[in-house]
């Protein structure tokens, strides 16, 4: 019973904002109209499905007040946060039900579009699938003096594929629904993919806009979907932003390709659009559902738009090779890579899994080179730690979180390690691998 595509009203989460520099969330169950005319059952901050948008600064201190009304054991993850290891939400550090605690993040870090999610051992896929995720912005005095798009006109994407039953219940294949043990049908092993893409929780939607410019924050929050975004009516994307932060310089661009947990920060420019065009978003990697993701539907003219782009977005201090104090090779793949230690199909890195201690321990103050590879695709995600790549487009340099290695691909990333002595984890962000044993444990000190 899906609906036509673009006829649902986008759908913008609520705003949360701290009160003397604390929020309040409560991860809890609702039933909540998704498909017209049924009902879904979700796991959602506040009851709500992304959970609201936190709206944080740079610099400024935030507790995060976390209430789990739900029946599940629950974790809370600031991803892309520099936060200290018994704030980050390590895997097996539980909220159990009706149980309540206090996240504490530093925000030591540039402005940037995160996201917060559920991260509970073995069953991150199906919490975060029932809706526990929310995008979390995080801002700074600089970044606004720029005149990008604001208020009204700053909007968060937040795209994810769901397959529904036919009572409109979120269909997610768990090997054992009793969850005796985590993983999905072996059909799944792959990862989890639906048939129809939600953005900010609407099918297919629309939204209306003024032939002006819009900022939107784009996250990709599926468990395993990529998409490669494009516009028609000849409009472009205009990039500004990824995972970690502003540019150094603008990037116009045809496609934006985000593979799960990646973020893009992008500026859409509808003044040269006639009124009343529908400019569609599609993913080109799929055809039918999967390929079309959302409409802007451009419904005015404006009077003026003062807004802009400016040339010069940000400075990024360029790290100096030369200045690497260890190389690594990490290599996610499946089964018996570097021993097997469980001798079974586990996906892992290195051949190791959580189970197994730490990979590695990191010191800070010191530079690493990671150069990752893999078999098949991965979005690689460090908790803490930000890789410095190359800019998409040759816009200069960018920060990133999460590196979407292709089959057979790999990539080289320099990573300071710096922050907070302790136990983080690094993991594949496709859930179904991370919940089938691709994530490691590493510790800096
Ligand atoms: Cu977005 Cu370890 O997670
Ligand atoms: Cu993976």
């Amino acid at each position: 019973p899906l609906p036509e595509p673009y006829r649902i009203p986008l759908p913008v989460p609520p705003n949360l904002t701290p009160t003397n520099g604390t929020i309040e969330l409560t991860a809890r169950r609702a039933a909540v109209e998704i498909l017209p005319g049924r009902t879904t059952e979700i796991l959602g901050y506040d009851g709500v499905f992304p959970g609201p948008t936190i709206r944080a600064r740079s610099g400024e201190g935030l507790r995060l007040q976390l209430r789990n009304d739900t029946a599940i054991d629950t974790v809370l993850h600031l991803h892309g946060g520099r936060t200290p290891a018994e704030h980050d939400g390590y895997p097996t550090d539980f909220v159990t039900p009706r149980a309540e605690r206090t996240y504490s993040y530093p925000l030591r870090q540039r402005a940037a579009p995160l996201w917060y999610h559920d991260h509970a051992m073995d069953f991150t896929g199906p919490n975060v699938y029932a809706g526990l995720a929310g995008m979390a912005i995080i801002g700074s005095d600089e970044e606004e003096a720029l005149g990008l798009p604001s208020g009204d006109r700053d909007v968060p994407l937040v795209i994810v594929d769901r397959s529904f039953d036919g009572d409109g219940a979120f269909a997610y294949p768990l090997a054992d629904p009793a969850r005796t043990r985590p993983g999905v049908t072996m059909r799944y092993h792959g990862g989890v993919l639906g048939d129809c893409v939600l953005v900010n929780g609407a099918p297919w939607p629309v939204l209306e806009v003024d032939a002006a410019r819009y900022r939107f924050r784009i996250l990709n929050a599926s468990n395993a979907r990529r998409f490669d975004l494009r516009l028609d009516h000849g409009v472009r994307f205009t990039q500004v932003g990824t995972d970690g932060g502003l540019l150094e310089r603008p990037v116009a661009r045809d496609a934006i390709a985000m593979a799960a947990a990646e973020r893009a920060d992008v500026v859409i420019d509808f003044s040269s659009v006639p009124v009343g065009t529908g400019v569609t978003m599609t993913n080109g990697l799929d055809d039918g559902g999967p390929g079309q993701v959302m409409r802007f539907q451009v419904a005015r003219k404006v009077a003026s738009d003062d807004t802009r782009v400016p040339d010069e977005l940000s400075l990024i201090e360029e790290l100096d090779e030369t200045a690497v104090d260890v190389t690594r090779d990490l290599h996610f793949g499946l089964g018996a890579h570097g021993g097997g230690h469980h001798g079974g199909t586990d996906w892992n890195v290195n051949g190791v899994t959580f189970r197994d201690g730490d990979l590695f321990t990191a010191e800070l103050g010191t530079l690493e080179r990671w150069r990752l590879s893999s078999d098949v695709h991965h979005p690689v995600h460090a908790h803490l730690v930000g890789f410095q790549v190359e800019a998409p487009g040759g816009a200069g340099l960018a920060w990133k979180d999460t590196i979407d290695l292709r089959p057979g691909g790999s990539a080289q990333v320099l990573v300071p390690i710096e922050g907070y002595a302790g136990r983080y984890v690094l993991h594949c962000h496709n859930l179904e691998h991370e919940d089938m044993m691709m994530m490691v444990n590493f510790s800096v000190v």
